[in-house]
């Protein structure tokens, strides 16, 4: 089960934890030494990251929940929890821009918009002083299928309202697996809503910090090759796919899947010579026998030297990172949820521990982490900054989720307001919350029903959440034709 401080995710770094230099920064932990306060070392201090306290435990789930199975890590079993623990995570101190700008409603309407908010100065405060962070899976989309009523409320938010102004949001996902720019693109088209990657956070975008620290790092999971593309825009200057041991060495896998697709794009080196920095995690493993395999080798090689094996694996262990951590998600799939990427880590948990007779320590970013939400806060206050020309942050943030057990302890640990809809993970029924970790503004059978109360909670409830053609802003905008 995963542990959590007294102090939820206002944690502040654990006294004693040793602060150390340069591109392995991991502190050994060697088995029988009492874990204390601290257990992973804090990355030295870099100028273009900031280092937030990691809010979930550095110490593997994976023995607390061999004998004792369970998906519901709820908000009462963290605050009684006493473990406490010194990792950091890092995240880049200001999200970089892009050069996608986001569709603008008309020109006309820009200027009809602007003469309608210039009179109704009290709403415009109040919408720019509100915010939407939106989970995809299960809220705006299922895969590939996007929900019928997500198109409204984004297009609701883009300015098809009363005052035809863009009410801020941003998507906040623990998804992954391909850059940010093209996943910006799926969306976009499957939404039917402009959708810029200055809005747009990925459970790995944060991890782009961790290029400060390392070099050389073996990259798992999505489909085909598309986390080297997203290590190598983050920054990361080598970076090793586990196809590209498999083409070097295919015996390195016996069971594992290796096509001629995968022949062509791999990039076989000779990786007996190599010594690897860090191990990250960006998305749902599609070879699990391959990616236990290489990075169980690694975890217990001396010093990232893949193959050899350590005396003391502890000791010369390399750091492993996890872009998100939930247990499982909604899909297409007409039963219950799926397994994703906290389930992997789980079981590489489990087979370090029996293979080493230790935990395995490592880091979790994603939803329910504070350093995602920190991250939030700035790509927020910077969208805000291109779509209304202020660097300020909305105070009213609504999280939309539908994982009570990340998007929303993790929005009610981090002070927005969550909703928790019943198209995802989460399949209440009428009237009923989650009883380990409520939503605090309520739940919703979609995402509009959620923005709807939102919006009308912020701006008023006669708030008409339709820009009106032909409105007047002589006569304040009050038309008949208005449609509510
Ligand atoms: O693998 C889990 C991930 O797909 C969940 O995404 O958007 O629900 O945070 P999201
Ligand atoms: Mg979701």
């Amino acid at each position: 089960m995963p542990r959590f401080d007294d102090s939820d995710f206002a944690v502040v770094s654990a006294p004693g934890t040793p602060r150390t230099e340069g591109p392995n920064p991991f502190a050994a932990v060697r088995p029988g030494v009492s874990r204390g306060n601290s257990t992973l070392a804090i990355p030295g201090a870099n100028g273009n990251t900031v280092e937030i306290p990691a809010s979930r435990s550095s110490i593997s789930d994976a023995a607390a929940l061999m004998h004792n199975l369970s998906l519901s890590p709820s908000m009462k079993e963290r605050r009684g929890s006493r473990n406490s623990f010194g990792t950091s995570l890092p995240i880049p101190r200001s999200p970089r821009h892009s050069r996608l700008l986001s569709k603008r409603a008309g020109v006309s309407q820009d200027i009809l918009a602007s003469q309608v908010q210039d009179m109704s100065k009290e709403k415009v405060a109040a919408a720019k002083n509100m915010a939407f962070a939106f989970d995809i899976d299960g809220v705006l989309a299922h895969g590939n299928e996007p929900i019928e009523e997500a198109k409204l409320a984004l297009k609701m938010l883009n300015g098809d309202n009363e005052l035809g102004i863009k009410i801020p949001y941003i998507l906040l996902t623990n998804g992954g697996g391909k850059t940010e720019i093209a996943r910006c693109e799926q969306l976009a088209g499957l939404l039917e809503s402009p959708i810029s990657t200055d809005q747009f956070i990925q459970s790995h975008t944060p991890m782009q910090a961790l290029a400060e620290y390392y070099e050389t790092v073996l990259v798992c999971g999505g489909e085909d090759f598309k986390v080297r593309e997203v290590a190598e825009t983050y920054g990361f200057k080598n970076v090793v796919h586990p196809k590209d041991i498999l083409a070097w060495d295919p015996t390195v896998s016996p069971w594992g899947i290796f096509s001629e697709k995968d022949r062509e794009n791999a990039k076989p080196r000779d990786f007996s010579k190599m010594k690897f920095d860090a191990i990250l995690i960006f998305a749902d493993s599609r070879d699990y026998a391959t990616d236990f395999q290489i990075i169980m080798d690694l975890l217990l090689s001396e010093n990232g030297k893949l193959l050899t094996r350590a005396k003391d694996p502890v000791a010369s262990r390399i750091p492993i990172y996890f872009s998100q951590g939930d247990l499982v998600f909604p899909t297409n799939h007409k039963g219950p949820p799926r397994l994703t990427q906290g389930s992997f880590r789980i079981a590489i948990e489990a087979q370090y521990k029996a293979l080493t007779g230790v935990e395995l320590e490592r880091v979790v970013y994603g939803k329910p982490e504070r350093a995602t939400y920190t991250y939030a806060d700035e790509v927020l206050k910077n969208w805000m900054e291109q779509i209304h020309n202020e660097n300020t942050l909305p105070q009213n943030v609504y999280m939309v989720g539908d994982n009570p057990q990340s998007d929303i302890i993790g929005g009610n640990m981090y002070g927005w307001n969550t909703c928790l809809v019943r198209t995802g993970v989460f399949q209440g029924k009428e009237g009923e919350n989650d009883a380990h970790n409520p939503a605090n503004f309520g739940v919703f059978d979609n995402v509009l029903e959620a923005v709807k109360a939102a919006v009308r909670k912020e701006l008023g409830q006669d708030f008409k959440l339709k820009w009106n053609p032909k409105v007047n802003p002589v006569l304040h905008g009050d038309d008949s034709s208005a449609v509510a």
